[in-house]
Formats: C-alpha cells, structure tokens, sequence
C-alpha cells in the first residue's frame, strides 16, 4: 500500500472537490492509504509568526505531509487561479526551503468545477507554484472533472460518471507507478 496524503484546497462542507477526493479514495482502495491533512485550522502565514517557531496546527500539518510517500491535491479553481487557503498551506509547508516537506516529493493534483475547463488555469498555477518548491509534479494524465454537477448520483451525491471514474483509474495507475519509482530509489 502507498500511503498517500492528501489537501483538498475547498474549505466548503459541500464542496465538489471533496467528493473528487472521496471519488479518488473509493477508486484507490487496496492500492492507496489515504489521509486527509486539513487546511483550514492553519494561521496566516506570516514570518515574524514563523520566527517564534511554527504553530501547533502548522507541525502537525508538516508531519502528515512528511509521513506519507506522497502528496495529492484536489481544488477548485477561484479567478483562474488556486484559493488562498491553499497557497497559505504551501507557503508554511515550503519552509525550510531546503528540507520543505514537497522538496523532491512526488505530487499530482485534481480539480472539479462546475464550469467546463476543469480547473484547468488553476492547475497551470498550481504546478508553477509547486515547481517553484522543488516538487516532483506527475505530468499527466491530468484530472479536470469540467461541469462536474452532472457527474453525480442523484441520492448520494457521489461521482457517478462511468468516463470520469474511469479516468481516475488511469490516472491512479500512473500515480502508483511514479511513487513507486521514487521507493525503488530511497
Ligand atoms: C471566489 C470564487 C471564484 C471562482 N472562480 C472560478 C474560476 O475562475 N473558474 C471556475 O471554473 N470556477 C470558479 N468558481 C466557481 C467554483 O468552481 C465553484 O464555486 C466550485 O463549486 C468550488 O469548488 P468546491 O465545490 O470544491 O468548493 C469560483 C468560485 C468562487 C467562490
């Protein structure tokens, strides 16, 4: 089993990206062990707070994103661009520079929205971002689940769609197979 930890960048209870995350467990089961590090409880970030040592909430956020084999975030896309709770999260989690908790770690990320590009801008974002601390960004398949409101089950309001769930099993597959190469070489 890979353990795999992962950042939805919604903090919102009924949020679509949360049922991509759920979509994503339920398709890696036996394959993934997945836990969710929370992003919402974590301070501005903020050097001179940063100065007196991080926060409570920031370390144990570190430590989850240390203890597993690799990194997943799913978000939505708000102005073209990833939510700020989200780039709070990577900025604390980028410090140290030198022995952040994404240096040389690999990562994929999703995105679900309403809207029919898929959170394709905010991606392009996030992968620039995530170059810029030295993560190892899975290039594809890409996961942009465009006009996702119709790709639920009515009752549960779960991902349904054959096409879409489909696709994650690719994109698990290949997710796998890149972390894998990363334990063959620690
Ligand atoms: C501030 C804000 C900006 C948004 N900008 C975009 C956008 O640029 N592109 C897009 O596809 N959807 C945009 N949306 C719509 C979101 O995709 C939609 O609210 C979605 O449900 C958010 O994801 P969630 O359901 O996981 O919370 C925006 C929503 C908000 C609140």
């Amino acid at each position: 089993m890979i353990k795999i930890v992962s950042i939805c960048g919604s903090l919102r209870r009924n949020s679509f990206n949360k049922k991509l995350l759920e979509a994503i467990e339920q398709e890696s089961k036996g394959k993934w062990d997945m836990t969710l590090a929370a992003i919402d409880n974590l301070p501005l970030f903020n050097e001179d707070l940063e100065m007196g040592g991080d926060p409570e909430e920031v370390t144990v956020f570190k430590k989850k994103l240390a203890d597993a084999d690799a990194i997943l975030i799913v978000t939505p896309e708000y102005n073209s661009g990833i939510p700020g709770g989200l780039k709070n999260a990577l900025d604390w989690a980028s410090r140290p520079v030198k022995s952040s908790a994404f240096s040389n770690r690999p990562v994929a990320i999703a995105g679900a929205t309403p809207g029919s590009a898929g959170t394709a801008l905010s991606q392009m974002q996030l992968r620039q971002i995530l170059v810029a601390m030295n993560a190892n960004v899975l290039s594809g398949p890409k996961v942009l689940v465009g006009e996702v409101h119709k790709k639920l089950e009515a009752d549960t309001k779960q991902i349904n769609d054959l096409r879409t769930l489909d696709h994650l099993q690719s994109f698990i597959h290949s997710f796998t197979d890149f972390v894998e190469m990363y334990k063959k070489a620690e």
